[in-house]
This record gives C-alpha cells, sequence and structure tokens, in this order.
C-alpha cells in the first residue's frame, strides 16, 4: 500500500489503542475478540520469536544475518531495548454485536455453486417476530472501461449494483455473480419497512471464461501430476522481519514447525509498496517501469509486464486481491487497472462495500466493513480462489494492507487469524501444488520507531518465507538445498522475480521455443533455486545504497562543515523537486534547514564516500533522510530522500505521491 496516513501523526500512532475483531467460522462470519494481553509477555513472546532463529552461521558470525566480504548484515534483537517500548497493546474493534443474517455455502452438484442463504437462527437478533423480516440481494458487477485510448483516471473506480431481488431462504448464485450485497427490512406494525441488515458477499465462481481457459489448457490432471506448480503470493504491508518476530510469534513458529524456508537477507529495493511489488511482478526498476509502460500517473497500468499475463497465457487462473481501495498499490494517486489485470478482481467489491456499508476505521483504515472485518472478506475469498481451483493451476496475489500499514502493535491481534489461515489453505490442499511465497514489502517507514537505529533496518528488511511442496522437493532437490544456502544471502525482489520466471518456463516444457530470460532491473539477479554468489554486494543485487543494509556507518559531528554541506545539498534537492513542479510550487513552501539530526559516514571506506543524512526543516518539522556520496568533491543523491515522519495533513494541496513527502502548504 503506498498510502501514509493523513491523520494522526508519528507520535499517536503507536500508542493508539489497537485491536481486533477476529471472524473464525469459514461459513457466515462471526466476531471472537483475540486480544492481545498488554505489552505483555514480552519474555513468551520473545521464547516463542526466537526458538530456532540461528542466525547467519557462515564464518561462525553469529551476530550477523549475512556475512561476506561484501555484505555484513547484524543480526538484531526484535527485542532490544531501544525499540520495545513500540511492542505496544491493542484494543478489540467489534465490528457488530450481532452475529451475521445471511452467509454464502458451497454445493458440490457436478459442478461448484454458490447458495446465498438466511441464517434463520440470527433472525431473533434482529426483530422480536422473524417472520417480518424480508431479504433482497443485488449483484455488484464492475463496469469495465473503455479499451481503446480513452479513459479516465477513475476507470477503475466503477460498479453498477443491480436491483434488489427478494430471496426467502436461499438462493443459488449464478456463475457470473461474484459479488452480491444483501439487504434485510423488517415490517412493522404499521405496515412500514425498516432496514435492519445490510452486508456484502465475495465469492469465487468458475465464471465462463475461466471455464474455456480451463477447457482449452492442455494440462491433464491434478498439479501433482503435471509436475507444475501453481503459484501463491501473501503479502502484509510494512512488517520488517523483526516486527513479525515481536508481534506475530505464533505465525513465525507455525511457518518454522512447517518447513517454511525463510530468507534473512531479503532486502528491499524501494520505498513503498509499488517499486518493491513491481520488481517482483514484472522484473523491472521504478525508472524502467515508469519509463516502458507507466509514463505519468495519470497512466493505465494495463501495458506493464506483469508476470501474470504470461502464466494466464499458459492456463493459469489468476487472481489478484488487495484491501484498502482507496490506498492500494496501482491506484493511490494513480489510475489502477482500465481492465481487469486478473480473471478475480476483487476491488470494486471492495469499492461497492465501503460505499454501502457503514465502515469502521482504525488508525485511517477501514478496519470494518458492515458486520465484517475486512481482511476476513480477503482470508475468505484466498480460501476460496484455492478450493475451487485446486485441482488447475493458478497464480494468485494478495495483499493486505489493513491491519499493517499503519501500526508496528496492530498485527499482533491478527496473529492468531493468520495462523488459522494457514491450516485454512492447507485443507484445501494447496500446499500440495503450490509454491507460496509470504512477505512484506518493508518494514515501517515513518514515525518513533524509524528513527532509532533498529528501526533503519527494520525499514529496509521485511520478512519473507517460501513454502515448496514435497513433490517438488524431491524432484528438483538441488533447487531445494539452494533455496536453504540462500537464507543467508543478500536477496532481493528482482530474486524472486526469476524464481516466478524459472516456475512459468518450468510449466511451458514441452514448446520447443522457450525464450531466454533475464531480470531487466537487475542484470546480476539469479533464482533462488539457483545458489546466489556468498560474494555479492547491493548493487549486484539491484538495490541502491540508500536502502542497503551491508554495511556499516559511524556517526559524524553534526557541526561539522562537511555534516552541514551535505544536509544543505539534501535540501536545495527538495526544494528545487518543489520548484520543478511548477504549477505545485505556489502552494508549497520553501524549506529551509532546522536542524542537522545526524550524519553517519560509512567504514570502511571501500570504494565509495557514502553518508546518510537526517535533518529536519522549516516550516512543518518535517524529519527527512537520504544517502549521500561524495566523490571528487561533489555530492551525489543515492536513490530516493526518504521522509520518516507522518506528513499528516501538511500536504493536503498536492495529490502527487512523492510531492506529498516535500511538500508545506501555505
Ligand atoms: C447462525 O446464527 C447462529 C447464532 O444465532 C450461530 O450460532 C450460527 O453459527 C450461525 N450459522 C451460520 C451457518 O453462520
Ligand atoms: C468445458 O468443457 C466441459 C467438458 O468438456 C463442457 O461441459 C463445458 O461446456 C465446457 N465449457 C465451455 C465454456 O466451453
Ligand atoms: C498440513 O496439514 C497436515 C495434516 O494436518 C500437516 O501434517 C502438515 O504439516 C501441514 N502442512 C503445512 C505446511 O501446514
Ligand atoms: C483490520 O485490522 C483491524 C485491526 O486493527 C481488524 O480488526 C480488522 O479485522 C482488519 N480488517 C481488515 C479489513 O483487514
Ligand atoms: C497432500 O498430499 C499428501 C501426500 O502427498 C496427501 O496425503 C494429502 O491428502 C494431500 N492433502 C490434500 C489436502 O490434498
Ligand atoms: C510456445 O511459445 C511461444 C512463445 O512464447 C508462443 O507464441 C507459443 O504459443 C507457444 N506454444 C505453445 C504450444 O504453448
Ligand atoms: C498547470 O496548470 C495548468 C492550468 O491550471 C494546467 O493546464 C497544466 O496541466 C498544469 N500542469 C501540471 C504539470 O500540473
Ligand atoms: C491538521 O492536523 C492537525 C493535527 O492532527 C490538526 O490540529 C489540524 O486542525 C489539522 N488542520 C487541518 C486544516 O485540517
Amino acid at each position: 500500500m503506498d498510502l501514509k496516513p493523513r491523520r494522526g501523526g508519528g507520535r499517536k500512532m503507536f500508542r493508539g489503542g489497537l485491536a481486533i475483531v477476529v471472524g473464525i467460522s469459514l461459513i457466515g462470519l462471526y466476531f471472537s475478540c483475540t486480544v492481545l494481553q498488554d505489552t505483555m509477555n514480552i519474555d513468551r513472546l520473545f521464547h516463542l520469536a526466537t526458538s530456532g532463529n540461528e542466525p547467519g552461521s557462515a564464518n561462525g558470525a553469529d551476530s550477523y544475518l549475512v556475512w561476506s566480504h561484501k555484505c555484513q548484515i547484524p543480526n538484531l534483537d526484535p527485542f532490544d531495548e531501544s525499540i520495545r517500548k513500540f511492542a505496544t497493546h491493542a484494543k478489540p474493534i467489534i465490528c457488530s454485536s450481532k452475529p451475521p443474517l445471511t452467509y454464502v455455502t458451497v454445493v458440490h452438484e457436478g459442478a461448484h455453486k454458490y447458495l446465498l442463504k438466511l441464517n434463520t437462527s440470527a433472525v431473533a437478533h434482529y426483530a422480536v417476530h422473524p417472520e417480518n423480516v424480508n431479504c433482497c440481494y443485488s449483484v455488484v458487477t464492475r463496469v469495465n472501461g473503455p479499451d481503446g485510448k480513452e479513459y479516465s483516471r477513475t476507470a477503475d473506480n466503477y460498479y453498477s449494483v443491480s436491483e434488489c431481488s427478494d430471496f426467502d431462504t436461499e438462493v443459488a448464485l449464478h456463475s457470473e455473480e461474484e459479488f452480491i450485497l444483501v439487504r434485510c427490512f423488517k415490517t412493522t406494525t404499521r405496515g412500514t419497512k425498516r432496514e435492519v441488515y445490510k452486508n456484502t458477499h465475495a465469492v469465487v465462481p468458475v465464471k465462463r471464461e475461466v471455464e474455456l481457459k480451463l477447457n482449452k489448457s492442455n494440462f491433464e490432471g491434478s498439479s501433482v501430476e503435471k509436475k507444475r506448480l501453481s503459484v501463491f503470493v501473501l503479502g502484509l504491508d510494512s512488517v520488517s522481519r523483526l516486527n513479525l518476530l515481536r508481534t506475530m510469534p505464533k505465525t513465525v513458529h507455525y511457518l518454522r514447525r512447517n518447513g517454511w524456508l525463510e530468507l534473512l537477507g531479503y532486502n528491499k529495493i524501494g520505498e513503498n509498496t509499488l517499486p518493491n511489488l513491481a520488481a517482483i511482478l514484472m522484473g523491472l526498476s521504478q525508472v524502467q517501469m515508469k519509463k516502458q509502460c507507466w509514463v505519468s500517473r495519470y497512466e493505465k497500468f494495463d501495458n506493464c509486464p506483469f508476470i501474470w499475463r504470461e502464466f494466464s497465457s499458459l492456463g493459469y487462473v489468476t487472481a489478484y486481491a488487495e484491501d484498502e481501495p482507496a490506498g492500494s498499490t496501482f491506484n493511490y494517486h494513480k489510475t489502477g487497472f482500465v481492465v481487469p489485470p486478473t480473471d478475480y478482481y476483487i476491488r470494486p467489491f471492495l469499492l461497492a462495500s465501503e460505499d454501502k456499508l457503514p465502515v469502521k476505521k482504525r488508525a485511517s483504515l477501514n478496519v470494518c466493513l458492515g458486520p465484517t472485518p475486512t481482511s476476513e472478506h480477503i482470508f475468505r475469498y484466498i480460501t476460496d480462489f484455492a478450493t475451487v481451483f485446486k485441482s488447475a493451476l493458478y497464480f494468485g496475489v494478495c495483499w493486505i494492507n489493513n491491519f499493517s500499514h499503519s501500526s508496528n502493535a496492530i498485527p499482533a491481534t491478527v496473529d492468531e487469524r493468520v495462523a488459522l489461515f494457514f491450516h485454512q489453505l492447507n485443507e484445501t490442499g494447496a500446499f500440495n501444488t503450490t509454491f507460496m511465497i509470504f512477505l512484506s514489502d518493508h518494514g515501517m517507514r515513518w514515525g518513533d520507531i524509524r528513527r532509532t537505529s533498529i528501526g533503519w533496518f527494520e525499514e529496509r528488511l521485511p520478512f519473507i518465507y517460501i513454502w515448496v511442496p514435497e513433490w517438488f522437493k524431491q524432484k528438483h532437490p538441488d533447487f531445494y538445498k539452494n533455496l536453504k544456502t540462500n537464507r543467508n544471502r543478500l536477496t532481493s525482489p528482482f530474486d524472486l522475480h526469476l524464481t516466478l520466471r524459472e516456475i512459468l518456463e518450468g510449466s511451458r516444457q514441452g514448446n520447443t521455443t522457450w525464450i531466454p530470460y533475464g531480470c531487466p532491473g537487475c542484470p546480476k539477479c539469479v533464482s533462488l533455486f539457483s545458489e546466489v554468489p556468498a560474494e555479492r554486494d547491493c548493487e549486484d543485487a539491484g538495490i541502491t545504497a540508500n536502502w542497503c543494509t551491508c554495511n556499516k556507518y559511524r556517526p559524524m559531528p553534526i557541526e561539522d562543515e562537511a555534516s552541514q554541506a551535505i544536509a544543505f545539498h539534501i535540501l536545495s534537492e527538495i526544494n528545487s523537486k518543489l520548484k520543478k513542479a511548477a504549477n505545485v510550487s505556489a502552494s508549497c513552501a520553501e524549506l529551509t534547514l532546522d536542524h542537522v539530526i545526524s550524519v553517519k559516514r560509512k567504514v570502511p571506506m571501500v570504494s565509495h564516500d557514502d553518508f546518510i543524512v537526517t535533518f529536519d526543516t522549516f516550516p512543518g518539522g518535517a524529519v527527512f533522510e537520504a544517502t549521500v556520496r561524495r566523490s571528487d568533491g561533489a555530492f551525489q543523491l543515492k536513490g530516493d530522500i526518504s521522509r520518516i515522519n507522518s506528513y499528516g495533513n501538511q500536504s493536503d494541496c498536492v495529490d502527487d505521491a512523492e510531492l506529498k513527502l516535500y511538500c508545506y502548504c501555505t
């Protein structure tokens, strides 16, 4: 997710009472609360989180995750004193005090079919006389934009809602009906109707188009017999590896116990979700993507080379589900897609749910859609997708922002739910057929924790776990061995792209014309099924100096002339960015240097003289951080300038995602 919070500046964010409601039943979501007990049993958490956490072992360098001449990433303590205070607890959010009145269930009559049902035993919660309650349902459909050149920036936001058709206690859904809005009314003794219930349901029917595709693809038998992998990418936004250990010990325990593989040296390559996800899904750097298929934010993403398109043309069923549609990766201050990018695309459902249902917010995110926690819809959708297409091949991407984007603490409240989600996914048989990546894009990018030195590492080192089905391990023992070796190597999203590409080419087998492939964003990157070179530096892995965690930096005195000069250099870069955005600058203040907060210099100085500078500005108190290289006496900015505190409502006068980082509206 690319949104920064509009409300609740840095500080507040971590204090807020946070927590959650988790629906547990598979059909018919109900509420039960998982509340983290106080700031709490840190010791118990710590024990759970660290058991089996052997750090990098190469060269016996136990205190490093990655250890080579070119790269040393320290193994930091997730419960270090400096960040322990950020492991706060959360209060429950109750989406509804009543059980849902409707649910969907599946019947197998030759094919997979959905029934929308009224829960008659819940009616009493809504009316004294159950016979006076009547329900109707509408179908929500995406309104596709025109295929040609003409489209507006809002093309991805249209949906239609059909008229409400009455139903009694159950109704069978048609195979083109994916998203349902239900309303129930109570007839009063005076004969007037009053709405007592409103909810939405998303289902995964085998649509005609998809059935055609499956009929056409010549893959016979189950995935295991086919010896081809399905792929699933599940992302939780903004969770560092250390924050996963702190806040989701049950999930971590589950993953480790069940043989998921972890990559300890996985380093982000860009600021927020878009560049990191684009690197995985397209193999392009942000600059390349902008050149090749996304010239400006007014441009649609339809022309970008998402790898799911290639999987789709091989007969894979595709899905992309991201929550928080207003802030989602391809839509936040962007145009999104004019034509749905995948066979299954949940966006219209979420938009309609947000518009039609009462929404509950926490930390600026929509945590409840009517009676249901938003993430519950997503989990359910994914489990359904995996169930419906268990004997087909699929490529799914799911990205969840809701509970982690704006808070370090909230993930704790969904720990149990995520672990349960994996159990449910296991029951679908997905673990026998699917290569899964469970990961984040980066850690917390702003706020108090980000100002600690561990927070600097956390921003750059997201968690990542990989699941490989048993048959695949047996068929390719070398691939599996390499994956394990790569645990303690420096890796990046570009390596993941190549891994997906290798799976794709593996599935293409038999086609004599298979094309050699590479990764434009990182020519030296490799598929994780090969051994990543031990002696690899950030440049080899497509990671720019500002995101690189391989090096040590030592503080320099901030009063130094050099320190001040570096800060002024970055400040002038920011001001010239603001000036360049000609129309906008009228409303953005010119920034002046308030304080240099810190300057650090890379040690030892091998090939480059690099510095990290942090300073704040006036007006507005923005805190910026940048990496600067000095060569031949001149300074050169390396990578992006980070804004490490929240801009809140200061930048409301601009709607460009980058300018928002810098603009203080006058
Ligand atoms: C129906 O509602 C009752 C509560 O009134 C609940 O116990 C039951 O689990 C619900 N059934 C389904 C299928 O959701
Ligand atoms: C797909 O194949 C099945 C079985 O051969 C057939 O019944 C069905 O009509 C086909 N579907 C489409 C959309 O062509
Ligand atoms: C899936 O469930 C089976 C049976 O309960 C269990 O043995 C296995 O470890 C589980 N696998 C994963 C990856 O959760
Ligand atoms: C969002 O997170 C909250 C906790 O803050 C949780 O109660 C809710 O279930 C989540 N909902 C969605 C939509 O993810
Ligand atoms: C997964 O495969 C194992 C053996 O390979 C089998 O015993 C198990 O039933 C399968 N699980 C599912 C849910 O299909
Ligand atoms: C083989 O690959 C080429 C190039 O990707 C593609 O055009 C062709 O349709 C493929 N043939 C089959 C049978 O998959
Ligand atoms: C600047 O403003 C003019 C008129 O208000 C508008 O036509 C133009 O597109 C704007 N340029 C940019 C870069 O926003
Ligand atoms: C901006 O946010 C601050 C703090 O949250 C608040 O005090 C102020 O009134 C807001 N200003 C506007 C113009 O909304």
